[in-house]
């Protein structure tokens, strides 16, 4: 068996804002995410998901407690992983192809070859005729590609937060089977590992291979639920009743995490 470090392992995390009102936002939080692996993270609006996530972009420096990412710590120090933030981040004056290399860019890449590596992904992302539209001139499930395109671009595991969370329900269920495909088209051994925050419960279970439950603020994990169904999954799949069961379970977990 290989000894390699899981892609995402978090340990004993605690974090406290601290300023005018102190705000606990995470405590003693547990998690691994294997190499290759789907894991979702939900929770309610403002349980400290997005906090996490920032603590793993290292952006966010933990009061106490370890994020390590391909088993390096990241102690605070960004670009370990690929982090696409809650909030659209496209800069509206640049280009989708701009925005596309932006990560790339600042890293000091040259920028005939930041677009030699963007293309073929950008055209994976259906977005191959429109490298030179505007952010504005795209539509809501295409700007998300857009993103999700630069967030790919960039190393390390995926850390996604929320990112359907703005589409209506109809394009929002397209993304989740579309980031499937493009997620699960590597070959297994070269998959990269997701970690994707979200609230939504359908989402998570459609995704994942386990789904992490977060409980109300302060956050600490109060289930860790496997998600066996087979892959690739389809919509049909939601309507079963083992996923109806899945479901349950989450929402029973999810419950317990409140007050
Ligand atoms: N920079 C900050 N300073 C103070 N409090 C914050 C800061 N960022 C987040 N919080 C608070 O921490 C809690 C968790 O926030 P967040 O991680 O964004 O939750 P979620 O992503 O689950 O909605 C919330 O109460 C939020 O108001
Ligand atoms: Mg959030």
């Amino acid at each position: 068996m290989s000894t390699s470090p899981a892609a995402i392992s978090v340990s004993g995390l605690t974090h406290t804002f601290e300023g005018e009102h102190t705000v606990a936002a995470l405590r003693d939080v547990t998690l691994e995410v294997p190499r290759g692996a789907f894991a979702s993270l939900i929770g309610r609006s403002g349980c400290g998901k997005s906090t996490l996530l920032r603590v793993l972009a290292g952006l966010v420096t933990p009061t106490s407690g370890e994020a390590r990412i391909d088993g390096k710590a990241v102690g605070g120090r960004l670009g370990h992983a690929a982090y696409m933030p809650q909030q659209d981040t496209l800069l509206p004056w640049r280009r989708a192809m701009g925005n596309a290399v932006l990560a790339l860019e600042l890293q000091g890449m040259p920028r005939d070859e930041c677009e030699r590596l963007a293309r073929p992904l950008l055209e994976r992302f259906g977005l191959g005729e429109f490298v030179r539209a505007w952010p504005s001139e795209l539509s809501g499930g295409m700007r998300q590609r857009l993103a999700l395109a630069r967030t790919f671009l960039a190393r390390g595991p995926l850390i996604l937060d929320e990112p359907f969370g703005a589409l209506d329900a109809l394009t929002r269920q397209e993304m989740q089977l579309w980031l499937q495909e493009v997620w699960s088209a590597a070959p297994v051994e070269e998959r990269r590992a997701v970690l994707l925050v979200t609230h939504d419960i359908d989402e998570a279970l459609l995704l994942s291979d386990v789904v992490h439950v977060m409980s109300d603020r302060p956050g600490r994990i109060v289930a860790r639920i496997e998600v066996p169904l087979a892959r690739p999954r389809t919509i049909a799949d939601v309507t079963t009743g083992e996923f109806a069961a899945l479901k349950a379970a989450v929402l029973r977990a999810l419950g317990r995490g409140t007050g």
